[in-house]
């Protein structure tokens, strides 16, 4: 059976918990601020806009808060703000942006690739909820004392929210591509559970069983007239349309590609701007954090492009490393710490380099990374193979160097 169990998190947005995993999908501080934090902000979008196409690959789309951010984003800040000014500038080019007149429009430059080895959780992220005001979390189905001290931790964190037509133009997406939304039966039982209605937008909602029972009318030879309930949200639906037309938001591309990220990575020949790399933590999913996995991301990175990604794990710096990129911390200025880890081909992209007492914990046995020779081997013997290696090693242990450290 397929298994959901959502929770909110501190900033009124949801977070998912695997049970099959045992981990958390999402930063039970607060989900949607996490996604801003280490995909959004570390990117110089002002500098990425003055480009002609952009290349995104959002690897582990899961409910899609890292490409909502970033659409979210560009909306609210080069869009919404500034509707009938010059939007944007760049000094070096002097692009100049106006959303009312200009047909070089911004969401026409991007093209945003997913890769999840879940489809029902792709089907299910346009009506994820945020910004939601009552957080209280009821003992659900899941063991989620777990949580709970997360979820203690951090409750001054802002509430978030993403624009509603960011999700309204998702739907639309996932539902000219993968128009089986509509007659998968695990997708449509958890969107009509009662348990999980707070999770879910009521009105993306009802905008679906709209669209549900439109393609039912239409595939009928019957004349079914509409009612008064189907009149409302087809005018909901148009005023949706409406604005989307105006701020060009469903010019994007979209693509997902529902499939192992490793056997989408050798399909694949675009080189991409942005690689968000969101996988669960390496000791969970470690076939997504290896030196050869790496190394093909390497492949598909533009030359000033940059891969971002949570995870500080010494075994997966020391895999970005040998794959040949140059990294540096993610600076988080909510915290005031290093919350990430960003790589790329050119070390000037870098703004916070690596300290020496980083670079040298990447040589203890800490710094041994992950190997899937192929990119086909089970995650079990992924870390089977590395226990052994790191077992094995001369190098010195991380407790070691550490403590070494503090005595210097
Ligand atoms: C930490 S969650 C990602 C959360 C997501 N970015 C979001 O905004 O909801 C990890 C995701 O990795 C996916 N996943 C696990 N193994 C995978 C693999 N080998 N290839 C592709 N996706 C995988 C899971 O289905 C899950 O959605």
């Amino acid at each position: 059976m397929y298994e959901f169990h959502p929770y909110f998190t501190n900033d009124g947005s949801v977070g998912l918990y695997s049970s099959c995993a045992n981990d958390i999908y999402h930063s039970a501080t607060g989900a949607l601020t996490e996604a801003y934090e280490k995909f959004v902000y570390p990117v110089n979008f002002e500098k990425l806009l003055t480009k002609d196409k952009i290349k995104i690959l959002d690897i582990c789309y899961g409910i899609g808060y890292n490409t909502k951010s970033v659409l979210n984003f560009i909306l609210q800040n080069f869009i919404l703000q500034n509707n009938y000014a010059p939007i944007y500038t760049d000094n070096v080019n002097r692009v100049k942006y106006n959303a009312a007149t200009d047909t070089d429009n911004i969401f026409s430059k991007i093209s945003i690739t997913t890769v999840d080895n879940d489809k029902i959780l792709y089907f299910l992220s346009p009506f994820i909820k945020t910004g939601n005001k009552n957080i209280k979390n009821q003992k659900i189905d899941f063991d989620y004392e777990k949580i709970y001290k997360f979820l203690q931790q951090d409750q001054k964190v802002k509430k978030l929210k993403i624009n509603k037509i960011v999700n309204f133009a998702i739907l639309e997406k996932i539902i000219e591509k993968s128009p089986e939304i509509f007659e998968t039966e695990q997708f449509s039982k958890i969107l009509y559970n009662k348990s999980y209605t707070d999770f879910f937008s009521s009105d993306i909602k009802a905008l679906f069983k709209f669209y549900q029972s439109e393609r039912l009318n239409n595939t009928s030879n019957l004349y079914k007239p509409l009612n008064l309930h189907n009149i409302y949200y087809k005018y909901i639906s148009n005023r949706y349309k409406k604005q989307l037309k105006t701020y060009k938001l469903q010019d994007f591309n979209f693509e997902y590609k529902n499939m192992d990220a490793r056997k989408m990575i050798l399909k694949d020949s675009n080189l991409y701007n942005l690689i968000f790399l969101d996988a669960f933590t390496p000791t969970k999913s470690p076939c997504l954090w290896s030196v050869e996995f790496f190394k093909q991301l390497f492949a598909h990175l533009q030359d000033d492009g940059v891969l971002l990604t949570y995870s500080t794990s010494a075994a997966v710096r020391g895999a970005m490393i040998e794959a040949g990129f140059c990294i540096g911390n993610i600076y988080n200025e909510r915290l005031e710490k290093f919350t990430g880890t960003i790589a790329s081909k050119n070390s000037n992209t870098i703004k916070y380099q690596l300290s020496e007492f980083d670079f040298g914990l990447l040589k203890t046995k800490a710094g041994i990374p992950y190997r899937d020779k192929n990119l086909n081997a089970e995650n079990e013997a992924i870390i089977t193979a590395r226990n052994f290696e790191v077992k094995n090693s001369d190098k010195i242990s991380s407790s070691m160097y550490i403590k070494n450290s503090k005595t210097l």
